[in-house]
């Protein structure tokens, strides 16, 4: 074994042969929006991302299903499949089976395993004081899909926001592995600062700018108008301790938003950044630097205006 339950790592990884480790994942959720397509699609492309956030390729995968066929019928879980197969598809994944439970609730997800060398597995520590700090998608999920429960979020915005979700990471993963990357994870339930928390731990500070961070423009005024999942709370009590913030307006609740199927966060080489920002723009990557790694204060976040 060469990764386990205690890192808090994405999947855990274990050791084949000298060239190959299986790397293994499950995650499932209950519908984020209306349209059963598009959910089947989100919760694939979630699934899959923990094993793109560990650098390895993701081979097969199984079905995760809970649902009532007398509740919703038949063709709503075909939807569900139906958006979850077209992501395996898309991934180059071979979808192996499944398993179905019947449940009043809905939820929906896969175990992906993948494939990585096992000295070339992407852990979410061992970022280097220099190192840049990446993100590949835009911040802000967890409060626009509150709004989408609130019904209050237009069709505009509910289709930039499934697009995003239901991105793959597969081509920020390729341009991730293709320099020198220190460490990575992806953006999910701790929002941007719990997710940073485990790539500094106690070992080195991070400084990230106000201004480079991506987010959904629609984030700003839900969230100024208490649009906001429970679960920024519980992440802003639990991290703040860690965060040190010149930024004291609406923009200091983003970056602890929950993230549905958020996007890649890794430390890259300083000397490397330049070839990075050339690959990711040769394979149509969205990404922004956002910050930098420092070896003081150590354990914090420092948050500036630019
Ligand atoms: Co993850
Ligand atoms: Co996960």
């Amino acid at each position: 074994m060469i990764v386990g339950i205690e890192g808090f790592e994405d999947a855990g990884v274990y050791k084949i042969t000298d060239e190959i480790a299986i790397v293994q994942t499950i995650d499932f959720f209950t519908p984020i929006v209306d349209d059963p397509y598009w959910f089947g699609q989100i919760a694939a492309a979630n699934a899959l991302s923990d094993i793109y956030a560990m650098g390895a390729v993701p081979k097969t995968a199984l079905n995760m299903v809970c649902f009532s066929m007398k509740r919703f019928g038949a063709p709503v879980l075909k939807e569900i499949i139906r958006g979850g197969v077209d992501k395996i598809r898309e991934a180059g994944v071979s979808l192996l089976g499944g398993h179905s439970v019947d449940d009043e609730e809905t939820k929906y997800g896969l175990s992906v395993t993948g494939i990585v060398h096992p000295e070339k597995v992407i852990l979410n520590e061992g970022a280097l004081p220099g190192d840049a700090l990446i993100l590949t998608k835009p911040l802000g999920t967890g409060i626009l899909n509150t709004g989408i429960k609130g019904k209050i979020l237009g069709e505009d915005s509910i289709r930039s926001l499934v697009e995003v979700m239901a991105r793959l990471n597969k081509k920020a993963s390729e341009a991730m592995l293709s320099v020198r990357t220190h460490a990575g994870t992806d953006v999910t339930g701790f929002g941007l600062v719990g997710h940073l928390k485990e790539m500094i731990r106690e070992s080195i500070g991070v400084e990230i700018f106000r201004d480079r961070i991506p987010y959904f423009p629609e984030a700003v005024e839900l969230a100024q108008s208490g649009f906001a999942p429970g679960g920024l709370y519980r992440n802003r009590d639990f991290y703040k301790v860690h965060v040190i913030s010149e930024v004291q307006d609406f923009f200091y609740d983003i970056i602890f938003d929950p993230q549905t199927s958020g996007g890649l966060l890794f430390a890259v080489a300083p000397e490397d950044l330049p070839e990075f920002e050339k690959n990711a723009a040769r394979m149509e990557v969205d990404f922004r630097v956002i910050g930098k790694f420092l070896s003081e204060p150590k354990g914090k976040i420092i948050l500036r205006e630019q």
